[in-house]
């Protein structure tokens, strides 16, 4: 540490720092609980200067038990009324006239125990607080001049007021003590933690470079009135200096991430519809040209609702031609897929396997020339849980519809998406779906694994698919998954891990990047 380095620390100190260093000096250690007393500061106070001062490496602080000393009830009922032998000696001494008394009448007058009043009698004895004879038989008492002072009976007034610890007793208190603990139910020992505080050798050094006049902590209103040049000098802050962690509230980050591709849809000029998650086949299948005996629409891949049928679920020309294209075409120049189409199937309710589902709706019911929009939803496939799939998931899709969009624009705006997400590597592989052609994957490259990674499927509808809806313009549309796009931000490499739910895991991904 440089000494200018060293002089920025101790001006930024706090005041409640500058005060608990001051009664610190160097080679001892001081219990916490004497420097706050002596820096005329709250033990809560001191205690958090004593954290700052050591995490700035000023002051190391020593964590130790030690023993304390409190009273037992019969403790603080003795330091009431007195131990045995004072209250005896008291007793004698209160009545002036009457020099002498018997051991019998003064012990019945202050209800002592026989074996009480032996002890009492030879301790006030060893006192000289009174001496004893014997008349007729009798035990007499007869007071002393001696006054009544009892070193034990202090201390247990002491302990009365608050409890004592041991690094704390004088010398002589100390020798009370173990006097006052051979007798029975009077002390409590226990131990607890203390902490002590040490100068470091820097703190030392600091120590010497307090300013005398310290700058002023705060910004007050009379300050901001005084007239400019007579502003007092404020205490610089160090802002590298360590702050407690906090965890407030804050969104789940798939939560955030998916607001985030929204952000950026929004951004490219789309608007965001949305669709129910409950879906009749026609909408999630049949109208995408996808025919009724594909093996996508098996149970095993697909969520059926069981006794529910869709009614109204579109009108009636459009059953009609989507019916007509998948038996032999229709009128799209398409053959069809030459089966005979069953409403009955088109009817059944499924828990939409795709956000497609979606984006072709809202091709039935606008009909647009133009059109830029994006959805983002779950969907759900009834497969097996894996460390790369889910049952149910996010995905996004989109369409853009217009008189001369091309596949290159397309893949211009994905690219642009990407790229906002931070990926940069993409590329565009054919494939296949029933509902475009041609058809895409988009790919990008992820450098951690050195891995190019399948993320959306994208096409051009087909003219089986958008002509019996009434749109004549080309459709480009694309969806995939967004659980891939967070695992490859967060280099996360279990797909399960998303929904794990870790709370101390959840607390450790930044807000933001
Ligand atoms: N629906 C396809 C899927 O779930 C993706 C896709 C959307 C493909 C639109 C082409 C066009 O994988």
């Amino acid at each position: 540490v440089t000494t200018t380095e060293l002089e920025q620390k101790v001006a930024s100190l706090h005041r409640l720092e500058r005060n608990l260093l001051k009664v610190l000096s160097e080679g001892s250690s001081k219990p916490l609980a004497d420097a706050a007393k002596q820096a005329g500061i709250e033990l809560d106070q001191a205690r958090r200067a004593a954290g700052w001062l050591s995490s700035k490496g000023l002051v190391t602080q020593i964590a130790k038990e030690e023993k304390y000393y409190s009273l037992e009830p019969e403790g603080y009922k003795a330091a009431e009324i007195g131990l045995p032998e004072v209250r005896l000696a008291r007793e004698l001494k209160k009545n002036n006239e009457n020099k002498e008394i018997s051991v019998k009448d003064v012990s019945s007058s202050l209800g002592l125990k026989d074996e009480e009043v032996n002890v009492a009698l030879g301790r006030a004895k060893r006192a000289g607080w009174v001496e004893t004879f014997s008349r007729n038989g009798l035990l007499f008492l007869r007071r002393t001049d001696k006054e009544v002072d009892s070193a034990e009976q202090n201390l247990l007034e002491k302990l009365a007021k608050e409890p004592i610890e041991k690094s704390s007793l004088t010398e002589k208190e100390s020798r009370t003590l173990s006097e006052l603990k051979k007798r029975p139910r009077l002390i409590s020992e226990r131990l607890r933690r203390a902490v002590a505080l040490r100068l470091t050798h820097e703190g030392s050094v600091a120590l010497e470079k307090i300013p005398k006049e310290a700058g002023a902590d705060k910004i007050t209103v009379e300050m901001l009135r005084e007239p400019s040049g007579s502003f007092p000098k404020l205490r610089p802050i160090d802002v590298t200096s360590p702050s407690p962690k906090l965890f407030p509230g804050k969104k789940h980050f798939v939560q955030a991430f998916v607001e985030e591709v929204r952000e950026i849809f929004v951004s490219l000029g789309f608007e965001e519809v949305e669709g129910p998650i409950v879906q009749p086949t026609f909408w999630n299948f049949d109208a995408l040209f996808i025919p009724q005996n594909h093996p996508a629409r098996e149970m095993q891949d697909t969520f059926y609702l069981k006794s529910v049928k869709a009614r109204n679920f579109a009108p009636a020309e459009v059953i009609d031609r989507i019916a007509q294209v998948h038996e032999r075409g229709g009128n799209t120049g398409s053959k069809g897929w030459g089966y005979e189409w069953k409403i009955e199937e088109a009817e059944r309710v499924v828990l939409r396997t795709h956000t497609t589902a979606v984006t072709v709706r809202y091709l039935a019911d606008r009909r647009p020339e133009e059109a830029k929009i994006f959805t983002v939803g779950k969907v759900f496939r009834n497969e097996k849980v894996t460390f790369k799939s889910l049952v149910e998931f996010f995905q996004i899709e989109g369409i853009v519809v217009g008189r001369d969009v091309t596949v290159r624009d397309m893949m211009g705006i994905l690219t642009k998406f990407y790229s906002k997400l931070g990926l940069s590597k993409v590329k565009f592989w054919p494939t296949f779906f029933p509902y475009t052609e041609p058809s895409f994957q988009s790919m990008v490259f992820y450098e951690p694994l050195n891995k190019w990674i399948e993320l959306c499927g994208m096409g051009i509808f087909r003219p089986e698919v958008t002509l019996p809806l009434g749109v004549s313009n080309p459709v480009l549309a694309w969806g995939g998954g967004l659980e891939r796009l967070i695992m490859l931000r967060y280099g996360i490499k279990d797909i399960r891990e998303l929904y794990r739910n870790d709370l101390a895991w959840l607390r450790s991904v930044n807000l933001c990047q």
